[in-house]
């Protein structure tokens, strides 16, 4: 099937999102949508989704013009869409969300759970996951959620699928079953469009590429002809740096030290210290524990076993209030799920770690709250129309700054990020790399949480790798490399 879309136009209020945007692809083609945060990527796969309407434009299928009301008429022209944010329901099984809305039903009209069960199992087995149909989606690590969203694509057989940056919680290895996949689908005569910030990954599976920057098309062409820097350029503007950002930095007294720490299967003996100014990695693949660590340290993932200690004082957080007050911050991976309020605006959003801080008698001082806000939001060069806006009108990844602003603010000792570049556009990566530097320069200690060997090389000073739960290795400096990092995560010693 080939899709055309023709002179699209679309405007938010004041904000023209999009602007006389040509957009194709045809059967058995890969095709990579990239822009910075905001340049309009997500809003013209949401008017193919039938989610929202086009202000002018038009649409056709093998020629034919077509319109879609809602997403229910886009899956039935043959249209799948894997969303930004996860859009599963949690409490309703894997193959409940798998089928939801088209249900196979028995002979007898009853849901018939074990046939759905069994095309979900077929589908997982040819992604090489294993899944257990039936267990609640609200159980499942984020990567997994994002792993049923690529299989329910799979499931409805479509011809044309729409990948809203779907690898940005996945590790290496599971990356690779996704770009398996979607090699075997585009054999098949599928059409993919695949939008991500990882030019890498689009230089590994696309074979041709849109740019769009601020709502118009920049630049369109094959894969093979470009690389990764002239995309970025497209993307920003003007040339992106890659090298190591490492500098020496005076280290100061220990801030944050854990001693022994365990936490049934999902950690065990680990033991570190971060001191000022230092900016400490944690790495390894799926099931690795990092996540889940943190979260306990921080007090929101349960009881453990082991102490921490803040300053050399021993501490036991027990949420988010005192963690302010203690001096710690922690950015977490998934704002879709962990980082956001939908029901608040910006602003809100943005502040609210501070709220008890800026408060006299009980009242919040919303202008100290706005200042602040607001001078990290142009750090950060948040865009949006205004901070009293709702959160879910921001693009993706500015919704990951507003989540950054809100600790930066809390002017945290220690500030632990999880996958702090999460739908982050090139450009916009370097602003954080640079403000996370800058804050181990004014001496906080750092702490990065990511699945991504080349964040871990170019930001740290030194870093762990897990295995299973268990500290495998330490590397720092120079030694930090791709190889090494895969060698020790692979549970090698
Ligand atoms: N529902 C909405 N209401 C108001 N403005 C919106 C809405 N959805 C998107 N926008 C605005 O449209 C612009 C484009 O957003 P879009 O989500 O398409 O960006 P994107 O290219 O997908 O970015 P990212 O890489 O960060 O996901 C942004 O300025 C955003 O604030
Ligand atoms: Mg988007």
């Amino acid at each position: 099937m080939t899709l055309e879309m023709r002179n699209i136009y679309k405007s938010f209020g004041a904000n023209d999102v999009l602007r006389d945007i040509d957009f194709s692809v045809k059967a058995g083609e890969i095709c990579a949508l990239l822009g910075e945060n905001g340049a309009g990527k997500s809003t013209l796969m949401n008017i193919l989704g039938g989610i929202i309407p086009a202000d002018s434009g038009s649409m056709h299928l093998d020629g034919k013009p077509v319109q879609f009301r809602t997403p229910a008429e886009s899956l039935d022209a043959g249209i799948a869409f894997i969303h930004q944010e996860l859009n599963l329901v949690n409490d309703l099984a894997i193959f409940e969300n798998m089928f939801i809305g088209r249900e196979l039903k028995t002979k007898a009209g009853f849901l018939d759970a074990k046939q759905m069960c069994g095309r979900c199992q077929e589908v997982f087995k040819r992604m090489d996951v294993d899944l257990d149909p039936r267990t609640m989606v609200r159980e499942l690590d984020a990567s997994y959620k994002q792993i049923v969203e690529i299989a329910r694509a799979l499931l409805m057989e479509a011809s044309i699928i729409i990948m809203d940056e779907p690898t940005t919680s996945l590790t290496d290895p599971e990356i690779d079953r996704v770009f398996d996949m979607m090699r075997t689908l585009q054999s098949q005569g599928v059409a993919i469009v695949f939008i991500s910030h990882k030019l890498r990954e689009v230089m590994a599976v696309c074979s041709r590429y849109t740019v769009l920057r601020d709502g118009a098309m920049v630049a369109q062409g094959d894969v093979a002809d470009t690389d990764v820097d002239q995309l970025a350029r497209h993307m920003v503007g003007h040339e992106v740096r890659t090298e190591s950002l490492r500098r020496e930095r005076e280290l100061g007294r220990e801030v944050l030290r854990a001693e022994n720490l365990s936490q049934g299967r999902r950690f065990q003996g680990i033991s570190f210290s971060v001191r000022a100014g230092e900016v400490l990695g944690f790495t390894g693949l799926l099931g690795d524990g990092r996540s889940e660590l943190f979260q306990a340290v921080f007090g929101s993932g349960g009881r453990y076993e082991g102490q921490v200690y803040v300053e050399g004082q021993p501490v036991t957080v027990r949420g988010t209030p005192q963690a302010v007050e203690l001096g710690i911050g922690y950015v977490p991976r998934d704002r879709k799920e962990n980082g956001i309020i939908k029901d608040m605006d910006i602003l809100e959003n943005g502040s609210i770690v501070t709220w008890p801080r800026k408060a006299k008698l009980g009242l919040i001082d919303w202008k100290a709250v706005r200042e602040g806000f607001r001078s990290q939001a142009e750090s950060l060069k948040i865009k949006m129309a205004g901070e009293e806006e709702l959160i879910g009108s921001l693009s993706g990844g500015n919704q990951q700054k507003v989540v950054l602003a809100k600790w930066l603010n809390a002017g945290p000792k220690v500030l632990i990020f999880d996958n702090p570049t999460q739908g982050v556009d090139v450009g916009a990566k370097e602003d954080i790399y640079d403000t996370i530097l800058d804050l181990a320069g004014q001496g906080v200690a750092v702490v990065v949480l990511s699945s991504e060997a080349q964040e871990i090389i170019r930001l740290c000073d030194r870093t762990l790798v897990l295995y299973h739960g268990r500290i495998q290795g330490e590397l720092s400096g120079e030694e930090i490399t791709d190889q090494k990092i895969m060698h020790l995560a692979t549970g090698a010693t």
